[in-house]
């Protein structure tokens, strides 16, 4: 398991009671209304103060210490699927040998049928950073298409894309997007949201179809494992999504 010393994860004092103790939420609220929790010395009662690992957070007199969080990079193959249970398919979490797997969530879900990266932890605002379409994190495919491209229909659909799409029963056009061509029937594509199969969703609203889709990036982070492997990520790698 890898540390992450020098990240200051700033949440609500309910989280950190929960993540400290074995409490359950509920628990840890009554325990803060009870006046049984002190930040820096000071009785805090309102469940939602901010507070911090560099704070000195106490529970009847004992410090609390929140344990460390996990992120994980893994390379989903096909035919799995990102849920903590398997379903109509595999979970993805079938290859990833962990302690307390139940308590990780996926920042990105991708369909079965996709392959590539995908980056698992149990930090909420750090997945947030990943997933929220306002924080405009960069995700990169490799799309296969079922219909090969001219040079100015590449061109074209480029232009589509860096204006935005209208897809069908979403409000608004999708955010700008980039397309670069590799050849006749392969494109990366560079988005910065998630909507519901947006990838496929994007290339049907300009009459082709995916193929094959596979996630090679993640703002700056790459795919570097096997399918089927997992690693940590680096200090410096899980840290780029918490600026
Ligand atoms: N877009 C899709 O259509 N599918 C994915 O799995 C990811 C992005």
């Amino acid at each position: 398991m890898i540390f992450y010393p020098l990240m200051l994860f700033i949440m609500r004092l309910d989280k950190f009671v929960c993540k400290s103790t074995e409490l359950t939420k509920i628990e840890a609220i009554q325990h803060i209304h009870l006046g049984e929790v002190s930040v820096n010395g000071e009785m805090a009662r309102d469940e939602a103060t901010q507070v911090h690992e560099n704070n000195t957070i106490m529970l009847n007199g004992a410090r609390l210490k929140t344990r460390d969080f996990r992120y994980i990079l893994m390379h989903k193959p096909a035919g799995t699927i990102c849920s903590n249970i398997d379903e109509a398919y595999p979970s993805l979490f079938n290859y990833l040998v962990v302690d307390k797997a139940s308590e990780l969530h996926i920042a990105g879900r991708l369909d079965a049928d996709t392959t590539g990266l995908v980056l698992i932890t149990d930090d909420g605002r750090w997945s947030f950073n990943i997933t929220s379409p306002i924080r405009q994190c960069r995700k990169v495919y490799r799309v296969e298409l079922s219909r090969v491209l001219t040079i100015e229909q590449a061109e074209s659909i480029a232009t589509r894309f860096k204006n935005g799409v209208q897809l069908q029963g979403e409000e608004g056009l999708t955010r700008p997007a980039k397309l670069e061509v590799i050849s006749s029937n392969e494109v990366l594509l560079t988005i910065t949201e998630g909507k519901f199969h947006q990838v496929k969703r994007m290339f049907s609203a300009v009459g082709n179809r995916v193929v094959l889709l596979h996630r090679e990036q993640i703002g700056e982070v790459r795919l570097d494992v096997e399918v089927g492997q997992w690693r940590y990520l680096t200090e410096s790698e899980a840290l780029s999504f918490s600026q």
